[in-house]
């Protein structure tokens, strides 16, 4: 059913991590999505697109028609200055000539602050956005606990879990950052950065010893001091946020779906 504010969206990263929570979610919003990945695809209840952000292929026809843009595609490992930065830039220029009316982008709690290449490009995609002729909204988010898992379980590759245990992190859950910008695209376009954050600020080590124990393991915490400004920023606070609201799934909620009381490694 067509909800008051529901507006006709294209969203770009659909198939990734946040993507793919954010599609039934800004469907059951009353939103009317177009969802953009590199290859053809087809799922019932959406309307597939093919485009490319490295390229510009297939963005005039992806923005044709919708009143709002949703921008959560990003490549952190590889081009990241063209597909993020200059991606952006295409992606702007394109839903500027096809008059859409609010552009909402994703990025991160700490890009102005914590020294990290990948930072970098997404500051500067947020400055894109910023200086383009699209009305916009910027939400930067805190770390999914995928994300950390992912994290945790490369620097367990060797055996004991490496790590600086006193940098902070605010893990918050993909689906309610989802919900924050279905209410984002229901509200219109602010010309602000909002931050939104998980409800809880937790030490490294205090993730590691939740982690370990959901997954009944006994790797030992072996610590490794981040040096210079990189780790001072983080073990300062550089990705968390006291913004309100926050979230309110912990990183506990998550160990307990993804592990139950399995204890499976
Ligand atoms: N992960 C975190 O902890 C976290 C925290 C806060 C904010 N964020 C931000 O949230 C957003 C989504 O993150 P995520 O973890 O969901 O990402 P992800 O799982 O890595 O997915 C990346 C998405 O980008 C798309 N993509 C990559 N290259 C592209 C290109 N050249 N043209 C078009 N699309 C391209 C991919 O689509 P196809 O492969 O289908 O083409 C995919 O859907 C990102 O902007 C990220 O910076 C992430």
């Amino acid at each position: 059913m067509e909800e008051e504010n529901a507006v006709r969206v294209l969203v770009t990263g659909a198939t990734g991590r946040l993507g793919r929570v954010a599609l039934p979610r800004l469907r059951d919003e009353g939103h009317t999505v177009r969802a953009v990945s590199r290859r053809a695809r087809s799922d019932a209840g959406v309307e597939w697109v093919a485009a490319d952000l490295a390229t510009g292929e297939g963005l005039a026809a992806a923005v044709d028609g919708v009143e709002a843009v949703l921008h959560l595609a990003s490549s952190p490992d590889r081009r990241t200055h063209q597909i993020d930065v200059l991606g952006t830039r295409r992606l702007v220029l394109a839903a500027g000539h096809a008059g859409v009316g609010h552009l909402v982008y994703v990025s991160i709690v700490g890009v102005d602050r914590v020294p990290l290449g990948y930072y970098r490009h997404k500051l500067a995609a947020e400055q894109v956005v910023a200086a383009g002729q699209v009305p916009w909204s910027v939400l930067r988010a805190t770390q999914f606990p995928e994300f950390l898992e992912e994290l945790l379980r490369s620097a367990s590759r060797l055996g004991p879990v490496l790590g600086d245990r006193a940098v902070l992190a605010q893990p918050v859950d993909p689906g309610e950052v989802a919900g924050r910008l279905a209410a984002m695209l229901a509200a219109g376009p602010t010309g602000r950065i909002e931050e939104f954050g998980g409800p809880e600020v937790l030490r490294y080590d205090e993730a590691v010893r939740a982690w370990r124990a959901a997954r009944g393991s006994r790797r030992p915490l072996l610590p490794v001091r981040i040096p210079g400004r990189l780790g001072r920023e983080l073990r300062a606070g550089g990705l968390t946020t006291t913004a309100t609201p926050t979230g309110t799934r912990t990183w506990a909620d998550h160990l307990a779906d993804t592990y139950g009381g399995t204890g499976r490694r």
